[in-house]
This record gives C-alpha cells, structure tokens and sequence, in this order.
C-alpha cells in the first residue's frame, strides 16, 4: 500500500524498454514500450496488485508520455490502458498516431 507519506517517482529505464514507478523506492508498477523510429510504442502496462486502484497507473502513464513529449517523440497506445488514458487527455492528441497493423506486425517481430 502506499499513503500520503509515501514518495512516488517514475524513471525510465531505457535497457530495459519502460518506465517505472517506485513507491518508497519500491518498484510498484510498469508501462513497457518499443520505439519505432521516433513512434514510441505502448504495449503493456501493470501494477503490482498490492498497490492497484490507487491511480498509480494513472500516475505512471502521465510522466511517460510527458516524457515522451519532451524527447520530441510520437506516443501509439497498443495498450488498452494507455488507449484508455489518451481518450481521457487530449493534451496528447497532438502526439498520437493510430496504431495499424503495420506497427502491431512489427510489434509482434520485436517481442518474438
Ligand atoms: C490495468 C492496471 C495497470 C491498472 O492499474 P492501477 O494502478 O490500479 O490503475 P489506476 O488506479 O491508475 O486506474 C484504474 C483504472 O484502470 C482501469 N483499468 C483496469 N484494467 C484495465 C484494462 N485492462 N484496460 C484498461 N483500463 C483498465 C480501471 O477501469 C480504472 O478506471 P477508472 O479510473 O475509470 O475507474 C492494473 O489493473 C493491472 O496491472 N492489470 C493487469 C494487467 C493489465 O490488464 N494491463 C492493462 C492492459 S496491458
């Protein structure tokens, strides 16, 4: 569980393809992506069951994408909860591509 004396922070870890979000320095959930050229491709996202339904999901996706923007990169939402997240922000509209059946084609070549 988390509270409000808890520290939240999300890093990317590039070696490892995602962004993460540590609670108490404690890793409590992931969102993993691929990039495709400049296409940074959102394919899984999960929360440590000790820790769901506390909108750290939420959380963890807002900062990726926010970095996403900054890296001056194209967000495609393959994963339905990031599918999800962007239905409900269109601040991102502006860096969102569709995601087509070449890319889940490529997707599914990069994952094995
Ligand atoms: C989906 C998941 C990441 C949400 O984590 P969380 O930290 O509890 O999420 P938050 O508290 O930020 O948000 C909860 C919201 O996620 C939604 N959600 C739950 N499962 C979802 C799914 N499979 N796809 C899309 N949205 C989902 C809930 O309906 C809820 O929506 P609401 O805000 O309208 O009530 C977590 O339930 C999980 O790890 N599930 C198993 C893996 C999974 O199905 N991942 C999504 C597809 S890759």
């Amino acid at each position: 569980m988390s509270d409000s004396s808890s520290t939240t922070t999300v890093e990317r870890k590039d070696a490892d393809h995602r962004y993460e979000i540590l609670v108490d320095g404690r890793r409590a959930g992931l969102t993993a992506y691929r990039d495709l050229n400049r296409q940074r491709v959102f394919f899984h996202t999960e929360t440590d069951e000790a820790f769901a339904g506390q909108g750290l999901a939420s959380q963890l996706v807002q900062q990726a994408l926010d970095d996403v923007r900054a890296s001056g990169m194209r967000i495609v939402p393959v994963c339905p909860y990031v599918a999800k997240f962007l239905k409900r922000h269109d601040e991102f509209a502006d860096i969102t591509d569709r995601v087509t059946p070449d890319v889940l084609r490529w997707l599914r070549a990069q994952l094995g």
